[in-house]
C-alpha cells in the first residue's frame, strides 16, 4: 500500500495531485490544436452519427451527476445543442418520452452504479443510442452502452471522487469542443483559442496545488464550523455542489451547494457569523451579478471564503478570505475552481480526525439500488 501511495499520506491527496498530469496526458493524446478540435479514436466509427445528434441527456449519480451538470453548460454553450441532466435514480422510474436524435450519455467512474446502469438500460429498451463515459475499463456500463468514451483518470481508490470528476469535466469539455467545431457553432479560430487555453490548464492546476499551504491555513481557521453554504453561477454552479459534497462526504460537516442567486429564496435565512459561505467567483461573464449575491451574504455578517481570479484585489475587501486561481476561459473555469475545494475538504477532514479515504457510510461504488 505504501508504494501505491507514492509518499502521500492518503489516496485522496495523491489523486488530487495527479490531476494536472492526467489532464496533460489526455490533451497530448487527443487535442488537435492546429484545427482547434479533438480526435476521439474510440468513437471513430460513430462520429457521423454522433454529429447528427440533436439533443443530449446526461445521466449519472453523485459526483458524476455534478460533472453532468457542468456538461450541460458546456455542450449548450459550445455546440448549441439542448441538454438535459438526469439523476439516474429518478430517470429510471420516469415515463420519459425520448425524442428522435437523442443521445443518452451515462457518466460513471466505476461503470457499476446500479441506478446509472438501470437508466441506461431503460434508454436502450426505448431504442435510444447510449454513450458510456466511464473510468473503469471493461466495466458493465462500458460493455452495455452502444459507444464508450474512457475518462482515463487511472485507478481512483479514495471514496470521495476527485481526479475522476476532473477527467469527466475534461472529456465533456472535449466533446463539446468537438461538437461545436464539427457543427460549425465554433469557428476554427474559436476552437484554437479553446485548445490553447486547455493546454495551459495543467500548469495552472499545478500553481493551485503549489499553494496548498494557504488552504491548510484556511482549513485551520474554519474546521470547527458545523455548516457551510457553497455558491457559484453558470459553469461554477456544479462546482459549488461538488465542493459542498466533498466537504460533507469526508468531514461530516453539513454543507449545501446553491446557485448564488438562488440563496435569497431560502438559505439566506440561515446566514450568521456561525455559518460561513464559500463563493466560487472567478472573473467571468456573471462576475458582477455574483458579486451582488456575495454582498447580500456579507450584509448578514456571514463569513465568506472566495475562490477568485488572481489579480482581483477588489474582492479582498468584501470577503474574509480569498483563494486565488489563475485566469482562464469561462468554459474551462471548473477545471481549476474545483481543485481548491477538494483540498479544503481534505484538510478540514484531516483536522477533524476523519478517515478521508474511507468515510463512514459511503462506498466507492453503489452497486445495489
Ligand atoms: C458513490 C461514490 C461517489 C460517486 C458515486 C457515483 O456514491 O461514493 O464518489 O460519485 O457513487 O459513482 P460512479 O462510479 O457512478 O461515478
Amino acid at each position: 500500500e505504501e508504494a501505491e501511495l507514492g509518499g502521500f499520506p492518503h489516496y485522496m491527496l495523491k489523486e488530487i495531485h495527479e490531476q494536472p498530469g492526467r489532464v496533460a496526458d489526455e490533451l497530448r493524446r487527443v487535442l488537435r490544436s492546429e484545427e482547434g478540435t479533438v480526435e476521439f479514436d474510440s468513437l471513430a466509427p460513430h462520429l457521423d452519427e454522433l454529429a447528427s445528434m440533436r439533443r443530449f441527456i446526461l445521466v449519472a449519480c453523485g459526483t458524476s451527476w455534478h460533472a453532468a451538470l457542468a456538461g450541460e453548460y458546456l455542450i449548450e454553450n459550445l455546440a448549441g445543442l439542448p441538454v438535459e441532466v438526469e439523476c439516474a435514480s429518478e430517470m429510471r422510474y420516469r415515463q420519459r418520452p425520448f425524442e428522435e436524435g437523442t443521445l443518452v450519455i451515462a457518466i460513471s467512474q466505476s461503470g457499476e452504479t446500479a441506478d446509472t446502469l438501470a437508466a441506461t438500460r431503460l434508454a436502450r429498451q426505448q431504442k435510444v443510442r447510449t454513450l458510456a463515459l466511464v473510468n473503469v475499463v471493461g466495466s458493465t456500463l462500458a460493455r452495455e452502452a452502444d459507444w464508450t468514451l474512457y475518462m482515463r483518470a487511472g485507478p481512483e481508490i479514495g471514496v470521495a471522487s476527485t481526479k475522476a470528476f476532473t477527467m469527466q469535466l475534461l472529456q465533456l469539455t472535449l466533446l463539446a469542443l468537438w461538437l461545436g467545431r464539427r457543427r460549425g457553432t465554433l469557428s476554427r479560430s474559436e476552437g484554437r483559442r479553446i485548445a490553447r487555453a486547455l493546454k495551459a490548464i495543467p500548469s495552472r492546476m499545478q500553481r493551485i496545488l503549489a499553494a496548498e499551504s494557504r488552504i491548510v491555513r484556511l482549513a485551520k481557521k474554519y474546521y470547527r464550523f458545523t455548516d457551510f453554504l457553497y455558491m457559484g453561477r453558470q459553469y461554477n454552479f456544479p462546482i459549488a455542489l461538488e465542493g459542498a459534497l466533498k466537504l460533507k462526504e469526508i468531514s461530516y460537516i453539513h454543507a449545501e451547494g446553491y446557485p448564488s442567486a438562488e440563496m435569497k429564496h431560502g438559505p439566506i435565512a440561515l446566514i450568521s457569523p456561525e455559518f460561513p459561505s464559500v463563493f466560487v467567483i472567478p472573473r467571468d461573464a456573471l462576475y458582477e451579478k455574483n458579486l451582488s449575491n456575495l454582498e447580500e451574504i456579507k450584509a448578514r455578517n456571514g463569513p465568506i471564503i472566495a475562490i477568485a481570479t488572481a489579480g482581483d484585489r477588489e474582492i479582498r475587501k468584501k470577503v474574509d478570505d480569498v483563494i486565488y486561481i489563475p485566469p482562464t476561459l469561462d468554459c474551462l473555469q471548473p477545471l481549476l475552481t474545483v481543485l481548491p475545494l477538494q483540498l479544503f475538504a481534505y484538510h478540514v477532514a484531516l483536522l477533524r480526525g476523519c478517515d478521508v479515504d474511507k468515510p463512514r457510510n459511503l462506498a466507492k461504488s453503489v452497486t445495489v439500488e
